[in-house]
């Protein structure tokens, strides 16, 4: 949830900041502005909408070496210019960006604040407004940003610059994600390493409630008792060419097509020598001793959770919780004995995964990020982490991130089964070859797909998905990708709860998709079918090679019926992405949304 850029150095310095939020729009894109020094002073620009919206409003002759920018989801006041960042304190001499949430900001609004009068209806104008106080009480930028940042209560990336100063950037980070990228004779600032590594790969982590003092030869990093704190950078192993479109219209659909070489790559990263499955003898030994596993992740990690589940429960025979992270901390069910967690989240970045995972570590519990992102906040909290190898994940909607997670999940599940001496009777390795050529399969058949959105998505307002088993939690992902893209209400539904309630929403014409790969179910979902066929409703069936039957809309070509929701998921992004497509919705940034979701 918003991103945040900073350079300073001797080249121009809108293009890179530009170009940084460019790579950081996933994270929000309500509005966005930058700030730089210019001779005159600091000049801001901003605007509502989009970082192309942005550009249009930045004066080009403006020559600037340093300044810092921003892209907002909107958390305290609605997407306007006016609550777009930088934020400037009333004499205009300090500039500041923000992502985040204050939470006590009313409280310190009230107590140090009352004569401002404020121009936006954020959090964060509080605190540039509270170092200039401190400033006019007195005290040097310095140490005003330091009082300052002990009285901040909640998540904060900062960076603040000072128009008598141009030669430092005022760099701060609590909770929110934030790096410093260092160069030769520039540095920067970014929310991930994505944004800036166009400038370079070398990045420092900064650490909760330090402060960072970057100038063009030097950054410096203190902790809030103003002691300095000595830090190597570390390479960030991003390839450029990851985070570009290359020739496609969409990073979504770029991104679903992917999924079967972030398969194969999953399969090396996790083999060793001799082709056989390994993971850090820790990992194996701290899972197999746990009594109990609770996973915990939002959205769609959620829904790659509850697949986990299955495969951990099946294979090493260890029983499982999965959790909604949001619902987690205040209804914390009662723990067994001897807890292992496991945090499943794409960014790493979560906050409602955070705050779980904080809460689990203050009893003292173990826990295990599976995440994309090395160096994450949620991968450098717990004890220990799983990589899910599949490259950045640029598109909002999530797709070669969920099946890198089941994947990874079904590795780990398989290594521990073998830990514990539990029989598992097929070889994974060969199963995930198997997985990634249907999925190839799965991506050559596009037009399918797209002929499935428009007959039955192209002018409804509903869609369901129904299930049962593992195809009932595809199906939940299949309707979330649907809605956050297309807007279409759709919902997904355990096949046997349907009479139960549901089957009410039935309406002539409704479409249904429904999935049945699964040979112990298909009979009974086929059932399902039936019955809301008998109420008006319109089918597309989905099934597995050597189940189908007449009238099934796609059949995908045999998998191991445990791992079929890596393949069955596919048919349900493309048909989601066709219908935002055809419906001329935004489908890498859907509205309202963001990528990065680092507020709770
Ligand atoms: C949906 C989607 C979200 C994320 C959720 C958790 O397509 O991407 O539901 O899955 O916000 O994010 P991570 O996995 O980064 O913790």
């Amino acid at each position: 949830m918003c991103g945040i850029v900073g350079y300073i150095g001797n080249t121009d310095a809108k293009e890179i900041l530009l170009k940084g939020l460019e790579k950081l729009e996933y994270r929000g894109y309500d509005s966005a502005g930058i700030a730089v020094v210019t001779e005159s002073g600091v000049q801001v620009f901003k605007e509502k909408g989009r970082i192309a919206d942005l550009r249009s409003v930045v004066d080009e002759t403006v020559l600037a070496h340093t300044g810092i920018g921003h892209t907002r989801w909107a958390t305290h006041g609605v997407p306007s210019h006016n609550n777009a960042h930088p934020h400037q304190s009333t004499s205009g001499r300090l500039t500041l960006v923000h992502n985040g949430v204050i939470e006590n900001y009313l409280g310190l609004k009230r107590e140090y604040l009352e004569d401002v009068t404020f121009v936006s209806d954020t959090d964060t104008e509080i605190i540039v407004q509270l170092i200039e106080k401190f400033v006019n009480d007195g005290l040097e930028v310095e140490a005003a940003f330091r009082k300052t940042l002990m009285l901040l209560k909640g998540s904060y990336a900062l960076a603040l610059l000072d128009n008598q100063n141009e030669d430092v950037i005022f760099v701060a980070k609590n909770k929110s994600p934030l790096l410093v990228g260092v160069g030769s004779d520039f540095n920067v600032v970014a929310s991930d390493a994505m944004a800036m590594i166009q400038v370079t790969d070398q990045y420092l982590e900064i650490m909760d409630k330090e402060m960072v003092f970057v100038s063009k030869e030097k950054v410096t990093i203190k902790n809030l008792e103003g002691e300095e704190i000595l830090r190597a950078p570390y390479t960030a192993e991003i390839d450029a060419s990851d985070i570009e479109k290359g020739t496609y219209p969409h990073y979504m659909l770029k991104e679903i097509d992917e999924q079967p070489l972030v398969i194969r790559k999953i399969v090396q990263a996790y083999q060793n020598e001799e082709g056989k499955l390994t993971i850090d003898y820790n990992i194996s030994e701290a899972v197999s001793e746990a009594d109990r596993v609770y996973i915990v992740a939002c959205g769609t990690s959620y829904h790659a959770g509850l697949i986990g589940k299955q495969f951990i429960e099946k294979m090493a025979k260890i029983p499982v919780e999965v959790h909604v992270a949001s619902e987690f901390v205040y209804n914390m069910p009662i723990l067994s004995e001897k807890p292992l967690f496991i945090f499943i989240s794409q960014s790493g970045e979560t906050a409602d995964s955070r705050a779980v995972l904080v809460a689990i570590k203050e009893l003292g519990y173990k826990s295990l990020t599976i995440t994309n992102v090395q160096g994450s906040t949620l991968s450098r909290e717990a004890d220990f982490t799983m990589l899910l190898h599949a490259g950045p994940e640029i598109a909002v909607a999530s797709t070669k991130a969920y099946t890198a997670q089941i994947a990874v999940l079904g590795i780990l599940a398989n290594v521990v089964a073998e830990f514990r001496e539990q029989q598992v009777d097929f070889d994974l390795v060969k199963e995930l070859g198997i997985i990634a050529t249907v999925m190839e399969a799965l991506c050559d058949s596009k037009e399918q797909f797209e002929e499935i959105a428009r007959e039955y998505l192209a002018v409804t307002r509903n869609c369901f998905f129904i299930g049962r088993s593992l195809d009932y939690y595809v199906g939940l992902e299949g309707a979330l990708k649907l809605k956050e893209i297309s807007y279409i209400q759709a919902e997904g539904f355990a096949g046997g709860e349907l009479k139960h309630g549901t089957i009410a929403l039935i309406e002539e014409g409704t479409p249904i998709i429904a999935l049945s790969t699964q040979n112990e179910v298909n009979l009974s979902i086929r059932g399902n079918v039936k019955e809301v066929v008998a109420r008006g409703a319109n089918p597309c069936i989905i099934t597995m090679k050597g189940l189908e039957e007449e009238d099934d809309r796609f059949v995908i070509p045999e998998v191991h019926e445990l791992l079929s929701p890596l393949v069955s998921v596919i048919p349900l992004q493309l048909i989601a992405y066709y219908a935002a497509l055809q419906r001329e919705c935004d489908v890498d940034k859907p509205r309202n949304l963001a990528k990065s979701v680092t507020v709770e």
